[in-house]
């Protein structure tokens, strides 16, 4: 333990998720990212209470309540049950875990803006908007689409064009209308509240200057600083899911306003169960250190609006923000439609945890780039260095010290220069550690462990135990290795906390700690040798990419990012129609579904939901081509262009009908309550055009 005087008190958060999707694998490394390192400060004896909570406010969440039939209550409840389970089983060791929809946020988040209206912080001021005559609400900009008015791209979101990056406000829109009805939006006045924002200019000028970003984010906030700082909407209009603004009823606070308060309120439910003090951790002139950990697209949030907010309402200011990349997948940003969306749940059902953190801890560093996550890598470096330069140490020594010397490790090592070269390594590690180069930290890491293999190899100590298995050299040289092996694994414990586990209970030895590295393990009786890791298996990550694809290509594509700053991603609700009556399979067999391949997808002069498809059913009985022309209400929720190249299923024998715009031949497939939430069936790949779906 550290010196009482000494020892550092620190407060560590990171971003909320949002309660309106599960925990996918970028939660994943923000949560690594940071656990990692709250690890190392409390194995080095730091005092380090590391809190979250989830994000449950907004349009998004009330929606995707109505449209499952429960209560928002309801929904945030199970999904932060999900969150909570999910980040368990990855190890992260939360203080606390906590809701945005909770008394400690609702109070805190009143005092606050009581404190910012009193400084005059607070201004009001009527704005238009676009509305939802069928909804009835105010419609984010992620909510309205429609052709972008300088490119002419049609199916363009509110705020900015997919293909040309113009930005614009969403009443500049050619042809806007709401996805959540199809409705055309109407403009509409309504009074909000705003935060001043540019009064706090010169303070956050001084905030960036004082070493608390890294240096791309503090170019970043120095660009938006000069560009001058607008006014924060912070209020929104019912109905809402959220907290209603203390006497201005129907009057809702933004979503953004309340989230990073959550992190004050999530500490303050876990002052309620320990010794932790509140205002020590939140209150200016305390020397305890506050840092958050973040991802690169909320960094205006919590470097302007937060650190403003904080200090007009009396409350200190970050010590560091910490901001990292996005992950991709296989050189992909995750997207559903590209079958690169992966929650925490598919990576859970077929991989063990522990390879993901070594994995990202083994590409993140202290800068905003953004980290592929290529699985052929991610098998190769798994089996490569925990595998095989890792537990391969161990592996090769514990059975000589079990089976000659009844577990007992020699009371010294044989080779103190190169026990002594990793020991020495202690603080170039730590100091990596604390400065987030964990890519760097495990590089060094995985040079010690190959030189203790050498040393194992050049000693060979399987050729001196052929001849005596009790020879002193066998017992010494394997202890020498086991040694190393627990330095080693002091080191990754951070890391790999399961695996350090495992290592404890073979050696016999209480928690390894920080400090554990300057002793030796001598005159020791140690365990029977447990496996500790087994290989990644690459069928094993092969399958999991197998079922992700084949839920999104049912679940429709949406992608993880969210470039707009509402809480936008609404999942579709599965279908609550009722199952038609029954029927035999003679009906069944009946009707004659095919695999069909769209080669061809356009968009119809004159037809609001239609898209043309033409689609290839390989080969007739003639060994001649065969198409099909058919006419799909798909156009609300399918680009046509995204469309060539699937394939789908056809009802292939329906009674061909003549329509408005030509002769539709058959019928694709697809599911979902219409909109922009219709999903075209998708087979498996290597499903051939033609076939017959059985
Ligand atoms: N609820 C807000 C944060 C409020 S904090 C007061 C939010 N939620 S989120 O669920 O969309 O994202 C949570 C965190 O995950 C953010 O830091 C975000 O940057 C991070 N990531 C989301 N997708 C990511 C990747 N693909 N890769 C890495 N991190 C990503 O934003
Ligand atoms: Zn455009």
């Amino acid at each position: 333990m550290q010196d009482a005087a000494k020892q550092r008190h620190i407060l560590v958060t990171m971003a909320l998720p949002y309660a309106n999707g599960p925990i996918h694998l970028g939660h994943i490394l923000e949560a690594v990212q940071t656990d990692v390192w709250v690890r190392f400060q409390r194995l080095k004896g730091e005092d380090c209470a590391y809190v979250c909570a989830d994000d449950t406010h907004g349009t998004a969440i009330m929606l995707r309540a109505q449209n499952e039939g429960i209560s928002p209550e309801e929904l945030i409840a199970r999904v932060q049950a999900e969150h909570e389970r999910d980040y368990a089983k990855f190890d992260i060791g939360f203080s606390h875990f906590h809701s945005t929809n909770s008394p400690e946020n609702e109070g805190l988040l009143q005092s606050i803006y009581l404190a910012l209206k009193a400084n005059g912080h607070i201004g009001k001021r009527t704005i238009t908007q676009l509305f939802d005559p069928e909804k009835n609400l105010f419609l984010a900009d992620r909510f309205i689409k429609g052709t972008c008015p300088k490119c002419k791209t049609p199916e363009q979101y509110g705020d900015n064009c997919e293909n040309c990056n113009a930005t614009y406000s969403p009443s500049d829109l050619i042809d806007p209308r709401s996805t959540l009805s199809g409705a055309t939006p109407v403009e509409k006045d309504s009074e909000h509240f705003f935060f001043k924002l540019p009064e706090f200019t010169d303070m956050l000028k001084a905030w960036t200057r004082s070493g608390t970003l890294q240096e791309s984010v503090a170019n970043k906030l120095r660009e938006w600083l000069e560009g001058g700082l607008q006014e924060w909407d912070i209020s929104r209009d019912a109905p809402y899911f959220g907290f209603e603004i203390p006497d201005e009823p129907g009057k809702y606070f933004y979503v953004w306003l309340d989230a990073p308060i959550g992190y004050m309120a999530s500490f303050e439910a876990l002052c309620a169960k320990t010794d932790y003090k509140f205002d020590d951790y939140w209150r200016p002139g305390t020397d305890t250190e506050l840092y958050h950990f973040i991802g690169k697209d909320i960094v205006n949030f919590h470097t302007l609006f937060w650190p403003a907010v904080l200090s007009s309402a009396g409350y200190r200011t970050p010590t560091a923000v910490f901001v990292h990349g996005f992950v991709t997948v296989n050189g992909q940003k995750m997207s559903k439609s590209r079958g690169t969306f992966i929650n925490a749940e598919d990576y859970l059902s077929h991989l063990d945890p522990e390879y993901l953190r070594y994995y990202f801890a083994a590409k993140l560093s202290g800068a905003v780039d953004d980290l592929d996550l290529n699985f052929d890598d991610f098998v190769a470096r798994v089996n490569s260095d925990l595998v095989g330069k890792v537990v391969n140490i161990a592996s090769r020594c514990a059975g000589f010290i079990n089976k000659g010397f009844d577990g007992m490790l020699a009371a010294q090592c044989s080779e103190p220069a190169l026990v002594a070269e990793v020991q020495a390594a202690k603080d170039e590690i730590a100091a990596l550690y604390e400065a987030r180069e964990y890519s760097k930290a495990m590089r060094l890491i995985m040079t010690l462990a190959d030189k203790a293999n050498q040393y194992i190899a050049d000693k060979a100590p399987w050729v001196i135990a052929k001849t005596d298995k009790q020879a002193p050299e066998v017992q010494a040289i394997c202890s020498t290795g086991i040694n190393l092996f627990r330095l080693i694994i002091s080191y990754l414990k951070p890391v790999l906390p399961a695996m350090a586990q495992k290592v404890e209970d073979f050696l016999a030895i209480d928690p390894l700690q920080w400090d554990s590295v300057d002793s030796l393990l001598l005159d020791h009786e140690i365990g029977a040798f447990v496996p500790l890791i087994t290989r990644v298996d690459p069928d094993k990550v092969a399958e999991m990419m197998d079922t992700v694809k084949a839920s999104q290509a049912v679940a429709g594509g949406e992608s993880a990012s969210h470039p707009s700053v509402e809480q936008a991603k609404v999942d579709t609700p599965l279908s609550k129609e009722p199952i038609c009556e029954e029927i035999q399979f003679p009906d069944f067999a009946k009707v004659d579904l095919r695999i069909a391949k769209i080669v061809n997808a356009e968009h119809v002069e004159g037809a609001d939901k239609l898209l043309r498809l033409t689609l290839d059913l390989g080969l007739d009985e003639k060994g001649e081509p065969l198409q099909r022309n058919v006419f799909s209400g798909i156009k609300s929720a399918y680009d046509p262009a995204d469309l060539i190249g699937r394939l789908t299923v056809l009802v292939a024998n329906l009674a061909p009908r003549k329509m408005k715009f030509g002769m539709s031949e058959g019928m694709v497939l697809a599911a979902g309550p219409g909109g922009k939430d219709i999903f075209l069936l998708e087979p498996d790949a290597g499903a051939q055009p033609g076939m017959r779906v059985i």
